[in-house]
C-alpha cells in the first residue's frame, strides 16, 4: 500500500538513501531540507522526489510544513527523523550555541515532527516513526557532549513515544548508525577517523543504503510488532 512519508534531511547523505528506499517501496516521499538549495534541486531533478524547505528545529515550521505536505501529497503516515548536525569540540571549547543548536535540531526536531504527525497517525490507526540516533548516543564520543546527549535523548524519546503509539498501530523505533560514508563523517579529521575505523570490526565505514534498508523494514507492514526498539547498524563498533 502506498503511504506518504516525510524524511527530514532527506536530500543528502543517509537521508537521500532513505528517501530513495521509501520511494522504491511505492510511497509518496517528501524530502525536507534546511538550506542547501542547489543539492535539493539536483536531488529532486534526479529522483522526482518532492522537496520542502523548513528548519526542523523550529516548532511552528514543522506544523506548517507537515500541513503543506498534507495538501500536496496527503496525510503523513511515515516520519523519518534523520536531520542532524554536528558541532564537535571538547567541553572546554564548546560554546553554549554549539550545545544548544545541536539539541534544538537533532532532538528538538524529533519532538517537533512528532507533534505535527503523530495525532493524525493515531486517528487513522497506522503510523511509522523512525528516529535516526547514533552509535555515539549509545557509547559517547570524545568531543561530542552535545551530539551524544541529543542522540541519547532520541533513544529515550523513541521508547517513550512507542508506548503512547502502540495501541493505535503507530510504531516508533530508532536506528543507531555507526560511522557512515557521508559528508558529516568526512568532516572528522583524517587521523581521528582512521583511529575510529580501526576499531570497527567489519573494517570499513558503512554505506548510507545500509541504514536505508533498516529504515525501509521498520516502515513496512511486516514490522508491525517491532516498536520501541533500536536497530544498531555499526559494523560491530558497539555491541549494545
Ligand atoms: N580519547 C581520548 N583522548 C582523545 C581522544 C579520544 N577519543 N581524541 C582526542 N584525544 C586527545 C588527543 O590525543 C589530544 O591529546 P594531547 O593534547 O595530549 O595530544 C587532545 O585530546 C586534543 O585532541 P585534538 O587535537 O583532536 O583536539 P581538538 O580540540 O583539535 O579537536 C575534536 C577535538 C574536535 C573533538 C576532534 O578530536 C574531533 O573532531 N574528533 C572526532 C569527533 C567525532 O568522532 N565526531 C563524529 C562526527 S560524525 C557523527 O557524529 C556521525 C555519527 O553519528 C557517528
Amino acid at each position: 500500500m502506498s503511504r506518504v512519508a516525510v524524511v527530514t534531511g532527506g536530500t543528502r547523505g543517509i537521508g537521500e538513501a532513505i528517501s530513495l528506499a521509501l520511494k522504491e517501496m511505492g510511497h509518496a516521499v517528501a524530502a525536507i531540507y534546511a538550506g542547501n538549495e542547489g543539492k535539493a534541486q539536483a536531488f529532486s531533478d534526479r529522483t522526482g522526489i518532492a522537496t520542502f524547505k523548513w528548519d526542523v528545529g523550529n516548532h511552528q515550521a514543522c506544523l506548517d510544513g507537515c500541513a503543506a505536505v498534507n495538501e500536496v501529497l496527503g496525510p503523513v503516515d511515515i516520519v523519518v527523523n534523520n536531520a542532524g548536525i554536528t558541532r564537535d569540540g571538547v567541553l572546554s571549547k564548546m560554546s553554549f550555541d554549539d550545545w544548544n543548536e545541536v539539541l534544538r535540531i537533532n532532538l528538538g526536531g524529533c519532538f517537533n515532527m512528532a507533534k505535527a504527525a503523530f495525532g493524525g497517525m493515531r486517528n487513522r490507526g497506522w503510523g511509522r516513526i523512525v528516529n535516526i540516533g547514533s552509535v555515539n548516543g549509545q557509547s559517547g564520543q570524545y568531543g561530542q557532549v552535545n551530539y551524544a546527549a541529543a542522540k541519547s535523548g532520541i533513544h529515550g524519546f523513541t521508547k517513550a513515544l512507542a508506548q503512547e503509539g502502540a495501541k493505535y498501530g503507530v510504531t516508533v523505533n530508532a536506528i543507531a548508525p555507526g560511522y557512515i560514508d557521508t559528508d558529516m563523517v568526512a568532516a572528522v579529521p583524517l587521523p581521528v577517523l582512521e583511529k575510529i575505523v580501526a576499531r570497527i570490526p567489519v573494517g570499513r565505514l558503512g554505506q548510507a543504503q545500509e541504514i536505508a534498508r533498516g529504515v525501509a523494514f521498520l516502515c513496512s507492514d511486516d514490522a508491525g510488532f517491532v516498536t520501541g526498539s533500536t536497530m544498531s547498524i555499526n559494523g560491530g563498533q558497539h555491541m549494545y
